[in-house]
């Protein structure tokens, strides 16, 4: 006589186990406090019993056998309960994957300067060597960024790496033009563009604007108008924000100081702001970018 086999139970996805306790998470959320209160409370009971059933299960399985227990954790559902319940750590990524998540990181900044930072090698087991390349590459600011940015973000993302050397030759002061940072060197003039009204840059602070992207800060003494790219020179983080005292503006990310009349960086002297040629019609003024 032959068996009748019985149908395998259809796996139901995790995508529809939490779209259902979204829903009902959704309808919870209009019920009055009380009713909360209870439904959190037999939530939390419930969970506690699943967490300390799958506490014991791990346990004894872990005993029995590690490679079923490693297998078990490979389906996307059991992952997750087991994540939820914090008995499980998601895995490390790879030092390399680490080590580019960070690079990832400043790049924006880099990339703004017409700069970028590649990998060059890992030498384990804590050293790894990078290259600024691009504006970055030959700018006198590059010791700072390499510090500041490169670096300290590397060794953020990877407490294991002690050493981030960069194969670039330092670039001696006194070669600091205004080029420093300067993603718009390479557009060509496009004529006069209104930006503020006088009144409205504030006499010896600094007003914020905007001109299809371009973002600069205004600043005036009486009549005079200079304008400014919104970069710090160090990580090309936005200076609108710092604060003006007695002419001298200190950008809010790292404190470095700028002479708002000259534009030059008082913290370090190689570096300026990079500055724009502003005129006047009437009340009006105008930046040629
Ligand atoms: S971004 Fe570091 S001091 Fe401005």
């Amino acid at each position: 006589m032959t068996q009748a086999k019985l149908p395998l139970q259809e796996s139901v996805s995790l995508e529809s186990l939490v779209s259902d306790i979204t829903h009902f998470e959704q309808v919870i959320a209009h019920w009055d406090e009380n009713q909360k209160v209870v439904v959190e409370g037999l939530k939390n009971a419930i969970e506690a019993l699943h967490k300390e059933a799958l506490t014991r299960l791990i346990r004894s399985v872990k005993q029995e056998s590690m490679p079923a227990l490693r297998q078990a954790v490979q389906d996307e559902v059991v992952y997750s309960l087991l994540h939820y319940h914090e008995l499980i750590k998601p895995p490390t990524p790879s030092l390399e994957i680490r080590i580019q998540q960070a690079l990832d990181e400043v790049r924006p900044g880099l990339q703004s300067h017409n700069g970028n930072v590649e990998l060059l090698a890992i030498k384990l087991p804590d050293t790894v060597e990078v290259k600024l390349v691009g504006n970055c590459s030959n700018c006198p600011a590059s010791t700072l960024t390499m510090k500041d940015g490169v670096e300290q973000a590397i060794k953020t993302h990877c407490p294991e790496i002690k050493n981030v050397v960069s194969v670039n030759t330092p670039v001696k002061r006194g070669k600091a033009s205004n080029t420093i940072a300067s993603p718009f060197a390479a557009q060509e003039e496009t004529g006069w563009v209104a930006l503020a009204n006088i009144d409205q840059i504030p006499e010896g602070g600094i007003l914020a604007v905007d001109v299809d992207g371009l973002k600069l800060i205004l600043t005036r003494v009486g009549n005079d108008v200079i304008a400014y790219r919104n970069s710090c020179s160090h990580l090309a983080k936005p200076l609108d924000k710092g604060e003006v005292i007695e002419g001298i503006l200190t950008c809010p990310f790292h404190n470095f100081k700028y002479h708002l009349a000259t534009g030059q960086c008082l913290t370090a002297p190689e570096m300026t702001l990079q500055q724009y040629p502003v005129t006047m019609r009437g009340d009006r003024i105008l930046i040629q970018c």
